[in-house]
């Protein structure tokens, strides 16, 4: 997979700092409470894994699944919702952990969602944000980096659903993806 890398943006070593000092922010805004902490599937598994055990405080966990990419490096706009969370967040303190917030349309259909519900307060977690690519009005509260308006993969994030595994967070060679 290396070599299919134009560049590393983040190494392994940044990415866990990152989420010591992400967690230890959630850790201080969730004191005494007990959030709903939603993992968006698939990109922010291994986000969520590593910053709920950064934060020293009671929270549940959940996951949900939605999709608009479809494969491909630009967004299709409409947000489906896949795979739904199994917790009730009526009246809860929801955090949504995402991967990367790009045109904000996942983020936003996510936010309506739980308010929809009645969830108390929504918070937003993101170890990337690409505000350049912001199409409709989404903020993060907790941010791990602001990244260029490219295409990154790895830690998570896929293209085509490879590169996931990349313990890192890097930039694909144009080649990979430009035969689509
Ligand atoms: P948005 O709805 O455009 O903000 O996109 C959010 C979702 O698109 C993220 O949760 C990712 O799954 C995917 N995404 C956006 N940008 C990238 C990228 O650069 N690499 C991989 N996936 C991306």
């Amino acid at each position: 997979m290396d070599n299919d890398i134009l560049k590393v943006l983040y190494s392994q070593n940044e990415i866990k700092e990152a989420c010591e000092r992400l967690g230890k922010q959630i850790q201080k805004e969730y004191e005494g409470k007990t959030p709903v902490v939603i993992g968006v599937l698939k990109g922010a598994v291994f986000f969520m894994a590593d910053i709920v055990r950064a934060a020293d405080t009671y929270m549940q966990m959940d996951f949900i699944d939605v999709s608009s990419y479809h494969g491909g490096t630009k967004s299709s706009g409409e947000v489906e919702l896949v795979t739904d969370i199994t917790l009730d967040v009526a009246g809860r303190d929801v955090l949504i952990i995402e991967d990367i917030v790009d045109t904000g349309q996942t983020l936003k259909f996510l936010m309506d969602t739980f308010a929809n519900r009645g969830a108390n307060s929504i918070k937003v977690c993101t170890l990337l944000d690409k505000p350049a690519g912001r199409l409709v009005e989404a903020n993060s509260d907790f941010i791990g980096f602001e990244v260029p308006n490219e295409f990154v993969v790895g830690y998570g994030l896929d293209y085509d659903e490879k590169y996931r595994n990349l313990p890192y967070i890097g930039v694909l060679k144009p080649k990979i993806y430009s035969h689509n």
